[in-house]
């Protein structure tokens, strides 16, 4: 049967890596969440004290860095290498989420990561979830949906996310952060958050991660029905 790729992008903490993981499990795809790179990224640029506004430095620092996705068959989770380090815990803290967009706006950063999420879907038969992917990885998915849910919906169930993995972060910082993020995702020059013409659009406010998943997954078997 023909693969295709499936596009999730949207707002911070509205369900997308949740959704993506459960419809490539059930689809037999590869799953990769790109914010997990753009958030590893980050954590180099902090652990090596790199400049943002020098572009050079940026860009050395860029063809230092490997960023992978191994599974944890414990865990059966996939999970983000940072040349060849496990740092699938150290990019979900609180101080990587408050510097990441401001590192994603880079235009050499959305290049690399751009390029490299190109390479990753070349056969098809992916779920990739972000903030671009429908327009500028993959403007030619067979399957784009736009997530979004109001911000109280989000920073709750970010918070309990974080509290899952032993941080107790207050709800105040969370809707900051979130809001920061999402401004300066929507509004960067490079790639911007915004929905594809042709996605759907899904607001996760009220529903189950069920209904999430198989609204993506009604939209998969109509797109390999046309195929
Ligand atoms: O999905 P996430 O919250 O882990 O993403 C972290 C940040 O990475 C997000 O605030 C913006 C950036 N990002 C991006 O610019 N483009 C993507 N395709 C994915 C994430």
């Amino acid at each position: 049967m023909k693969k295709i790729v499936v596009a999730l992008d949207g707002h911070s903490s509205c369900g997308k890596s949740t959704t993506a993981k459960k419809v490539a499990q059930e689809l037999g795809y590869a799953y990769i969440d790109t914010g997990a790179m753009y958030r590893a990224v980050t954590l180099y640029f902090l652990e090596h004290y790199i400049d943002l506004t020098n572009p050079k430095k940026v860009q050395e620092a860029l063809d230092n860095i490997e960023v992978t996705f191994h599974r944890n068959a414990k865990t059966a989770r996939n999970e983000v290498f940072l040349n060849g380090l496990n740092v699938e815990d150290e990019i979900r803290k609180m101080y990587i989420s408050n510097k990441v967009s401001e590192v994603s706006v880079l235009a050499p950063v959305r290049h690399a990561m751009v390029a490299e999420q190109k390479k990753m879907g070349k056969r098809r038969g992916i779920v990739m979830d972000g903030r671009d992917i429908g327009t500028a990885v993959f403007p030619d998915a067979e399957v784009k949906v736009f997530m979004t849910a109001d911000v109280e919906t989000r920073a709750k169930r970010r918070q309990e996310e974080l509290l899952e993995k032993g941080q107790l972060v207050p709800y105040d910082e969370i809707v900051e952060n979130l809001q920061k993020r999402d401004h300066i995702d929507s509004t960067r020059e490079e790639s911007p958050l915004r929905r594809a013409e042709d996605a759907h659009l899904l607001d996760t406010s009220h529903i189950t991660i069920d209904e999430q998943v198989d609204f993506v997954l009604d939209l998969v078997h109509s797109a390999l029905l046309q195929e």
